[in-house]
């Protein structure tokens, strides 16, 4: 089975080959399979997103498709920045550290600092198929950055399941409890229960 992913970004291809690995799946970035796609991001949560991303690669190639959406939910900011976590405060070129830094001045002193990583993945198939899967990561907004691993927001979030800040994890100690981690493999479940469905 041939399944393309909606994105270019290399750590993705990397992450979901290795989930893909020995399950007899061909996984090809899009442009790999040709394809040079630039999907709005209009949707209001991250599976509609995730959906609107595979979905038109499936429309487009007519093969099965899988997309990811990620971002961060603060509570006391109403669940910003969420969708819009890549994209988020100052301007159009901010680094990472500008939008964690705009983050920690919009919390400022507040004292309830719950949040959590949010990835979803969605998979779509030409037959119509559409499988879902979504990973939490429990954790808080910290008062000041630390550690110099991971990206995006990772300096400024420490989860519940860890002693240490996220930035401060190994890759490895990372995957085994962030969103991302989770939602992969509940997939790699998923996907596997289709395969074993359709070949039979
Ligand atoms: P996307 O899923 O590639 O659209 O990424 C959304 C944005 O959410 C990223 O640019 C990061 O700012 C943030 N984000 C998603 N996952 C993580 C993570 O594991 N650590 C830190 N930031 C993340």
């Amino acid at each position: 089975m041939r399944l393309i992913l909606a994105s270019n970004n290399k750590n993705k291809l990397r992450e979901f080959r290795q989930l893909v690995e020995g399950m007899d799946i061909e996984l090809l970035s899009q442009s790999e399979a040709g394809l040079n796609l630039d999907v709005e991001e209009t949707g209001a949560t991250f599976e509609e997103n995730a959906y609107l991303k595979a979905k038109a690669v499936t429309d487009a190639l007519g093969c099965a498709a899988v997309a990811d959406d990620s971002g961060l939910e603060v509570d006391a900011l109403d669940g910003e920045p969420g969708v819009y976590s890549a994209r988020y405060g100052p301007g159009h070129d901010a680094s990472d550290r500008d939008r964690y830094t705009y983050l920690l001045n919009k919390l400022g002193d507040e004292k309830n600092r719950s949040a959590r990583f949010v990835c979803c993945i969605c998979c779509t198939m030409p037959d119509g198929t559409v499988l879902g899967t979504r990973g939490e990561c429990e954790g808080e907004i910290m008062y000041a950055p630390k550690g110099e691993n991971g990206f995006g927001y990772d300096p400024v979030f420490k989860p519940l399941a860890a002693d240490r800040g996220m930035a401060e994890l190994t890759p490895d100690e990372k995957n085994a409890i962030s969103h991302r981690g989770m939602a992969l493999r509940e997939f790699a479940e998923e996907l596997k229960r289709y395969k074993n469905g359709t070949d039979k």
